[in-house]
């Protein structure tokens, strides 16, 4: 029995991810030549093993990649093993570090000027793809004319990170990643840090991750945000919005699932993932095992172990801006109470994006 998710539209994961976990919580799926991992068990244990590696890129030094792409991809950390992927992700941490913690509320309080909220509007669009990575730029003190290049050009950066590419898909990125990579580089000697591809690459590699999981923890955080009464939540603090977005990243991830291959046989459950197999780890269906959630099915903000989510990955390769992202959410609660009486979702039926790595509304119309 195949049961893996190959489209979002119209199905319930969470219907699927309590069968699987009560069925088969680790299998191999025939269609897809690869393993699926569904309990918590099995996927913390294969995100702690260091036989399962990430998939890394296939990079043709012949193919049509120009220099900026193949360096990008040979020195992300979220996609490089063992020691390349201690010194990337070192690279990483001390940009991360570097980022200033900025007014979040001033951030979307820009977005929304000029926006008549009452009439209804795409959080998507207005706040999704945009506030994450103006929390990233502003932090870095990035110049005005750059951030605007990055904002328009990101979703095209982030499609760097596609598994199959084709030769027109690369020709057409080519003159961005290059474009890109000037402005790391010149952002970088300024800045005074090095000019090395592993920091530029890095650099690059925090506004490809904060795309796509930035803005669906923002959607979904609005959407339980808004089960709630604005007047009622007047009276609360910011503790009460940390469990909100704690609770809605175990509930609702944006991220449902990451890959990693085996490169030494890997022993689990009664089975053996050889060498060279691929396995799903599937960290939304992980959030709802009961053996570590109790009754994993309900939002329940007091339940003491939210916290415990797989969200955020686990093990070397796990997320460098848990912290960021959830204050970022924490805030964007706070100054959406603050700021308006009421939050309307204007939509009963959502359509989503076509990744099945993460689970991103097209559109999400809101009215404020
Ligand atoms: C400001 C926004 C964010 C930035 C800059 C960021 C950055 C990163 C980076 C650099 C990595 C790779 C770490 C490594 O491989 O050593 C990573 C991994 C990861 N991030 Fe984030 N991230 C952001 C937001 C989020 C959010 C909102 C989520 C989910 C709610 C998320 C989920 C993950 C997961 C699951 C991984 C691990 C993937 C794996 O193990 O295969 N990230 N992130």
């Amino acid at each position: 029995m195949n049961t893996t998710i190959s489209n979002w539209n119209g199905i319930k994961p969470t219907a699927i991810y309590l069968k699987q976990l009560k069925e088969q919580p680790l299998y191999h799926d025939s269609n897809l030549k690869m393993w699926v991992a569904c309990s918590y068990g099995y996927c913390k244990a294969l995100l702690l093993d260091e036989n399962a590696h990430v998939p890394e890129p296939f990079i043709d030094d012949n193919g049509p990649m120009n220099n900026e792409m193949k360096l990008l991809l040979r020195n992300l950390a979220r996609i490089s093993n063992d020691k390349k992927h201690q010194a990337s992700r070192g690279a990483a941490m001390s940009i991360y570090d570097s980022i200033s913690k900025v007014n979040v509320s001033d951030v979307l309080g820009q977005l929304l000027k000029g926006i008549n909220t009452n009439d209804g509007f795409d959080w998507v669009e207005v706040v999704g793809k945009q506030l994450p990575i103006l929390v990233i730029l502003k932090g870095l003190g990035f110049n005005d004319e750059d951030k605007a290049y990055i904002i328009t050009k990101l979703a095209a950066l982030v499609s760097v990170m596609a598994p199959s590419k084709t030769v027109e898909d690369i020709e057409t990125l080519n003159p961005v990643i290059s474009k890109f990579y000037a402005i790391a580089e010149r952002y970088a000697l300024v800045n005074g840090f090095s000019t090395d591809a592993l920091m530029i690459s890095n650099l690059l590699g925090l506004f490809i991750q904060c795309y796509d999981a930035g803005r669906g923890l923002l959607c979904n955080v609005l959407l339980t945000l808004s089960r709630f009464n604005n007047r009622e939540l007047g009276k609360t603090d910011n503790e009460f919005y940390n469990k909100l977005v704690t609770e809605t990243l175990r509930r609702y991830p944006p991220v449902h699932n990451t890959r990693r291959v085996a490169v030494k046989d890997i022993s689990l459950g009664g089975e053996t993932i050889k060498a060279e197999e691929t396995v799903l780890i599937v960290l939304a269906a992980a959030n709802l095992d009961s053996r570590i959630f109790t009754n994993p099915e309900k939002f329940d903000l007091q339940r003491d172990n939210n916290d415990d989510n797989l969200t955020f990955g686990l093990g070397s390769h796990n997320c460098i801006a848990k912290y960021l992202s959830i204050g970022m959410a924490t805030d964007t609660c706070s100054f959406l109470v603050d700021n308006y009486s009421v939050i309307t979702i204007l939509q009963k039926e959502f359509a989503y994006e076509s990744q099945l790595n993460v689970r991103l509304m097209k559109q999400l119309m809101v009215s404020l």
